[in-house]
């Protein structure tokens, strides 16, 4: 049997999320990265292919990365809202693939107005982190429910991906580097991705377009998966 008749056979569902969030300071200025949410987008239009029933969660993406057809698409905001959603559709026989790259801090104070710049000094804005959405499913009692994180690292990047597999719990996680030569966020050529399993073995993918990454690793996690 092939993959796409293994998924769907076994009615696995499918939940990417995908892009940047904002945490907003004020109306009009918020804290946010540069991620497009390219990959995200590539891994739930290629797993239409595979699953039944696919979910796509994204922030504020480029437009055209904002839509899966045939998938639900979630579209939120902020790092809680895309808390909210993934935590909405987590549940037995699932994989959760977070490709997306939530901000990580959030003001202490949103300011309902537009902060004025009345002097010339220095301003500070207090940072609080925000909710670590995959930490936040750590101890779920959920069956067959797959999690599946990404590291997007500029240095020492498979020894950080190793420390998060195990800090957030995560059966595969996915390291890449970024800002290298620009590859990383937003290229669709040349990108190379190392997985690492729960159970120890690592497996390279690429150097290649987002797309064909998205296929081999969709077909590397069905396949460990499924046997
Ligand atoms: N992630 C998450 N919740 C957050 C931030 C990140 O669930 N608030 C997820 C990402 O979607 C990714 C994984 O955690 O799958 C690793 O994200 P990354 O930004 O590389 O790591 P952080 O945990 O944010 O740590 P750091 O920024 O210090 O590298």
């Amino acid at each position: 049997m092939c993959n796409e008749q293994i998924m769907k056979k076994l009615d696995y569902k499918l939940i990417v999320s995908s892009g940047p969030t904002r945490e907003w300071i004020d109306p009009v200025r918020f804290i946010s990265n540069p991620s497009t949410g390219r990959t995200g987008w590539e891994i739930a239009s290629q797993g239409m292919k595979i699953f039944n029933d696919v979910i796509y969660i994204s922030g504020p993406v480029s437009s055209k990365f904002s839509i899966v057809d045939g998938a639900k698409n979630i579209l939120v905001d902020t790092t809680e809202e895309m808390a909210c959603e993934v935590y909405r559709e987590a549940g037995n026989n699932c994989v959760l693939i977070m490709a997306a790259a939530p901000a990580d801090f959030t003001a202490r104070i949103t300011r309902d107005h537009k902060i004025k710049k009345t002097t010339d000094e220095a301003y500070s804005i207090e940072l609080i982190p925000t909710k670590d959405i995959l930490k936040g499913l750590i101890g779920h009692t959920y069956s067959n429910f797959i999690r599946v994180g990404f590291a997007a690292e500029t240095n020492d990047v498979d020894n950080y991906a190793k420390e998060k597999l195990i800090d957030k719990d995560l059966d595969y996680i996915c390291a890449n580097r970024v800002f290298k030569q620009k590859i990383g966020f937003g290229e669709n050529n040349a990108n190379s991705l190392h997985v690492f399993s729960r159970s120890g073995w690592k497996k390279d993918i690429g150097p290649g377009s987002k797309t064909e990454n998205a296929i081999e690793l969709l077909n590397i996690l069905i396949d460990d998966i499924s046997h």
